[in-house]
Protein backbone atom coordinates (compact mmCIF):
# COMPACT_ATOMS: atom_id res chain seq x y z
CA UNK A 1 0.00 0.00 0.00
CA UNK A 2 1.28 3.86 -0.81
CA UNK A 3 2.58 4.86 2.38
CA UNK A 4 0.51 8.70 1.53
CA UNK A 5 -2.56 10.14 2.23
CA UNK A 6 -4.47 11.22 -0.91
CA UNK A 7 -7.82 11.43 0.47
CA UNK A 8 -10.12 14.35 -1.56
CA UNK A 9 -7.84 13.72 -3.80
CA UNK A 10 -8.74 12.62 -7.54
CA UNK A 11 -6.51 10.77 -10.18
CA UNK A 12 -6.85 10.16 -13.53
CA UNK A 13 -5.62 6.87 -15.13
CA UNK A 14 -5.60 6.93 -19.07
CA UNK A 15 -5.66 3.47 -19.97
CA UNK A 16 -7.62 1.24 -18.49
CA UNK A 17 -9.63 -1.63 -19.87
CA UNK A 18 -9.62 -4.36 -17.46
CA UNK A 19 -8.02 -5.62 -14.62
CA UNK A 20 -5.11 -6.95 -15.89
CA UNK A 21 -2.96 -4.11 -16.90
CA UNK A 22 -1.03 -1.60 -14.59
CA UNK A 23 -3.53 1.23 -14.91
CA UNK A 24 -6.38 -1.09 -13.41
CA UNK A 25 -3.65 -2.15 -10.73
CA UNK A 26 -2.43 1.98 -10.18
CA UNK A 27 -5.93 3.04 -9.83
CA UNK A 28 -6.10 0.30 -7.00
CA UNK A 29 -3.27 1.22 -5.17
CA UNK A 30 -3.84 5.34 -5.25
CA UNK A 31 -7.69 4.59 -4.46
CA UNK A 32 -6.15 2.42 -1.62
CA UNK A 33 -4.54 5.93 -0.67
CA UNK A 34 -7.49 7.41 -0.71
CA UNK A 35 -7.77 8.53 -4.08
CA UNK A 36 -11.18 8.87 -6.24
CA UNK A 37 -10.30 7.25 -9.03
CA UNK A 38 -11.46 8.77 -12.82
CA UNK A 39 -10.33 6.69 -15.90
CA UNK A 40 -9.81 7.19 -19.75
CA UNK A 41 -10.53 4.02 -21.34
CA UNK A 42 -9.94 3.17 -25.41
CA UNK A 43 -13.74 3.33 -27.44
CA UNK A 44 -12.98 -0.02 -28.90
CA UNK A 45 -12.69 -1.60 -25.44
CA UNK A 46 -15.46 0.33 -23.62
CA UNK A 47 -18.56 -1.63 -23.32
CA UNK A 48 -16.61 -4.82 -22.99
CA UNK A 49 -14.90 -3.18 -20.01
CA UNK A 50 -18.37 -1.63 -18.77
CA UNK A 51 -20.25 -4.69 -19.34
CA UNK A 52 -17.10 -6.76 -17.55
CA UNK A 53 -17.74 -4.30 -14.54
CA UNK A 54 -21.64 -4.51 -14.26
CA UNK A 55 -21.42 -8.02 -14.41
CA UNK A 56 -19.58 -8.13 -11.41
CA UNK A 57 -16.47 -10.30 -13.34
CA UNK A 58 -14.11 -7.66 -11.91
CA UNK A 59 -15.52 -7.76 -8.33
CA UNK A 60 -12.57 -9.72 -7.34
CA UNK A 61 -9.90 -7.65 -8.65
CA UNK A 62 -11.58 -4.73 -7.41
CA UNK A 63 -11.84 -5.61 -3.63
CA UNK A 64 -9.40 -3.71 -1.69
CA UNK A 65 -7.10 -5.31 1.03
CA UNK A 66 -8.46 -2.60 3.72
CA UNK A 67 -12.01 -3.36 2.84
CA UNK A 68 -14.49 -2.10 0.04
CA UNK A 69 -13.94 -2.22 -3.62
CA UNK A 70 -12.10 -0.13 -6.15
CA UNK A 71 -14.61 2.15 -7.43
CA UNK A 72 -14.53 4.38 -10.53
CA UNK A 73 -15.74 7.91 -10.03
CA UNK A 74 -16.00 7.92 -13.93
CA UNK A 75 -15.07 6.30 -16.92
CA UNK A 76 -14.44 8.25 -20.25
CA UNK A 77 -14.18 7.41 -23.40
CA UNK A 78 -10.43 8.26 -24.84
CA UNK A 79 -8.28 7.65 -27.77
CA UNK A 80 -5.18 8.99 -26.72
CA UNK A 81 -4.04 9.33 -30.49
CA UNK A 82 -5.67 12.29 -31.03
CA UNK A 83 -5.94 15.68 -29.84
CA UNK A 84 -8.86 16.83 -30.91
CA UNK A 85 -11.56 15.20 -32.68
CA UNK A 86 -10.94 17.18 -35.82
CA UNK A 87 -7.66 14.73 -35.75
CA UNK A 88 -9.85 11.52 -35.75
CA UNK A 89 -10.72 10.44 -39.41
CA UNK A 90 -13.89 10.75 -40.44
CA UNK A 91 -14.09 6.80 -40.65
CA UNK A 92 -12.92 6.26 -37.59
CA UNK A 93 -15.43 9.10 -36.06
CA UNK A 94 -18.45 6.75 -37.61
CA UNK A 95 -17.45 3.89 -36.59
CA UNK A 96 -18.99 1.11 -34.53
CA UNK A 97 -17.52 1.82 -31.38
CA UNK A 98 -16.59 5.76 -31.69
CA UNK A 99 -19.68 7.02 -33.49
CA UNK A 100 -21.42 7.01 -30.17
CA UNK A 101 -19.41 7.86 -27.24
CA UNK A 102 -18.85 11.50 -28.23
CA UNK A 103 -15.99 13.30 -27.96
CA UNK A 104 -12.86 10.80 -27.54
CA UNK A 105 -9.95 13.01 -27.66
CA UNK A 106 -7.94 14.48 -25.08
CA UNK A 107 -9.18 17.61 -25.83
CA UNK A 108 -12.75 16.06 -25.46
CA UNK A 109 -11.74 14.34 -22.21
CA UNK A 110 -10.03 17.60 -20.47
CA UNK A 111 -13.52 19.51 -21.64
CA UNK A 112 -15.22 16.47 -19.61
CA UNK A 113 -13.64 16.40 -16.57
CA UNK A 114 -13.89 20.33 -16.37
CA UNK A 115 -17.86 19.49 -16.93
CA UNK A 116 -17.90 17.06 -14.24
CA UNK A 117 -15.59 18.69 -11.77
CA UNK A 118 -14.74 22.27 -12.31
CA UNK A 119 -11.71 24.25 -13.22
CA UNK A 120 -9.29 21.75 -11.06
CA UNK A 121 -10.55 18.09 -11.93
CA UNK A 122 -7.64 15.98 -11.38
CA UNK A 123 -4.92 15.94 -8.72
CA UNK A 124 -3.26 13.08 -10.24
CA UNK A 125 -2.49 11.90 -14.14
CA UNK A 126 -1.31 8.34 -14.85
CA UNK A 127 -0.24 7.50 -17.67
CA UNK A 128 -0.43 3.76 -18.86
CA UNK A 129 -1.21 3.26 -22.55
CA UNK A 130 0.11 0.69 -24.26
CA UNK A 131 -0.15 -1.28 -27.73
CA UNK A 132 -0.22 1.85 -29.72
CA UNK A 133 0.76 2.09 -33.55
CA UNK A 134 4.12 3.08 -32.43
CA UNK A 135 4.49 -0.98 -31.55
CA UNK A 136 4.17 -1.53 -35.14
CA UNK A 137 5.53 1.48 -36.89
CA UNK A 138 8.04 3.40 -34.93
CA UNK A 139 9.21 5.84 -37.54
CA UNK A 140 5.87 7.27 -37.38
CA UNK A 141 5.89 10.57 -35.30
CA UNK A 142 1.98 10.44 -34.61
CA UNK A 143 2.01 7.22 -33.74
CA UNK A 144 4.60 7.90 -31.45
CA UNK A 145 2.44 10.58 -29.97
CA UNK A 146 -0.31 8.72 -29.53
CA UNK A 147 1.10 6.15 -26.57
CA UNK A 148 4.03 8.42 -24.90
CA UNK A 149 3.57 10.83 -22.46
CA UNK A 150 3.10 13.95 -24.27
CA UNK A 151 0.14 12.23 -25.58
CA UNK A 152 -1.81 11.75 -22.40
CA UNK A 153 -0.36 12.89 -19.40
CA UNK A 154 1.82 16.47 -20.91
CA UNK A 155 -1.04 17.23 -22.98
CA UNK A 156 -3.44 16.98 -20.99
CA UNK A 157 -1.36 18.85 -18.19
CA UNK A 158 -1.12 21.19 -20.79
CA UNK A 159 -4.92 22.17 -20.58
CA UNK A 160 -3.46 23.57 -16.91
CA UNK A 161 -5.64 22.26 -14.13
CA UNK A 162 -5.82 26.30 -13.62
CA UNK A 163 -7.87 29.12 -13.70
CA UNK A 164 -7.40 29.47 -17.71
CA UNK A 165 -7.08 25.78 -18.56
CA UNK A 166 -10.69 26.03 -20.16
CA UNK A 167 -9.54 28.78 -22.88
CA UNK A 168 -6.80 26.03 -23.91
CA UNK A 169 -9.27 23.11 -24.02
CA UNK A 170 -12.70 22.73 -26.34
CA UNK A 171 -15.85 23.72 -23.96
CA UNK A 172 -18.11 21.34 -25.52
CA UNK A 173 -19.47 18.65 -23.35
CA UNK A 174 -21.27 15.64 -24.83
CA UNK A 175 -22.57 12.94 -22.10
CA UNK A 176 -21.96 9.38 -22.55
CA UNK A 177 -22.99 6.55 -21.02
CA UNK A 178 -19.41 5.89 -20.05
CA UNK A 179 -19.30 9.39 -18.78
CA UNK A 180 -22.18 8.81 -16.37
CA UNK A 181 -21.51 4.96 -15.24
CA UNK A 182 -20.52 4.46 -11.86
CA UNK A 183 -19.05 0.77 -10.62
CA UNK A 184 -21.18 1.02 -7.33
CA UNK A 185 -24.27 1.52 -9.47
N1 LIG B 1 3.69 -4.91 -19.27
C1 LIG B 1 4.99 -4.69 -19.10
O1 LIG B 1 5.81 -5.57 -18.91
C2 LIG B 1 5.50 -3.24 -19.08
C3 LIG B 1 6.80 -2.99 -18.70
C4 LIG B 1 7.26 -1.68 -18.63
C5 LIG B 1 6.41 -0.65 -18.97
N2 LIG B 1 5.16 -0.91 -19.37
C6 LIG B 1 4.33 0.22 -19.70
O2 LIG B 1 3.21 0.27 -18.85
C7 LIG B 1 2.10 0.83 -19.57
C8 LIG B 1 0.90 -0.10 -19.48
O3 LIG B 1 1.25 -1.39 -19.90
P1 LIG B 1 0.29 -2.64 -19.68
O4 LIG B 1 1.13 -3.84 -19.67
O5 LIG B 1 -0.58 -2.36 -18.51
O6 LIG B 1 -0.55 -2.60 -21.02
P2 LIG B 1 -2.06 -3.04 -21.32
O7 LIG B 1 -2.10 -3.38 -22.76
O8 LIG B 1 -2.57 -4.02 -20.32
O9 LIG B 1 -2.86 -1.69 -21.07
C9 LIG B 1 -2.72 -0.62 -21.96
C10 LIG B 1 -4.02 0.11 -22.07
O10 LIG B 1 -3.83 1.16 -23.02
C11 LIG B 1 -5.01 1.24 -23.79
N3 LIG B 1 -4.72 1.94 -25.02
C12 LIG B 1 -3.94 1.56 -26.05
N4 LIG B 1 -3.93 2.51 -27.01
C13 LIG B 1 -4.71 3.53 -26.56
C14 LIG B 1 -5.12 4.78 -27.09
N5 LIG B 1 -4.71 5.19 -28.28
N6 LIG B 1 -5.94 5.57 -26.35
C15 LIG B 1 -6.38 5.15 -25.14
N7 LIG B 1 -6.05 3.97 -24.59
C16 LIG B 1 -5.22 3.16 -25.30
C17 LIG B 1 -5.43 -0.21 -23.98
O11 LIG B 1 -6.82 -0.28 -24.33
C18 LIG B 1 -5.17 -0.76 -22.58
O12 LIG B 1 -6.29 -0.56 -21.76
C19 LIG B 1 2.58 1.05 -20.99
O13 LIG B 1 3.00 2.40 -21.16
C20 LIG B 1 3.76 0.12 -21.10
O14 LIG B 1 4.67 0.54 -22.07
C21 LIG B 1 4.67 -2.18 -19.42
Amino acid sequence: MLNIDLSGRRALVAGVADDAGYGFAIAKALAEAGASIVVGTWPPALNIFLNLLERGKMDESRRMPGGGMLEFEKIYPLDAAYDTLADAPEELRASKRYKDVGDFSIEGLAARLASDFGEHPVDIVVHSLANGPEVKKRSSRRAVRATSPRSASVRIHSCRWSAGWRRSCAPATPSSRSATWRASA
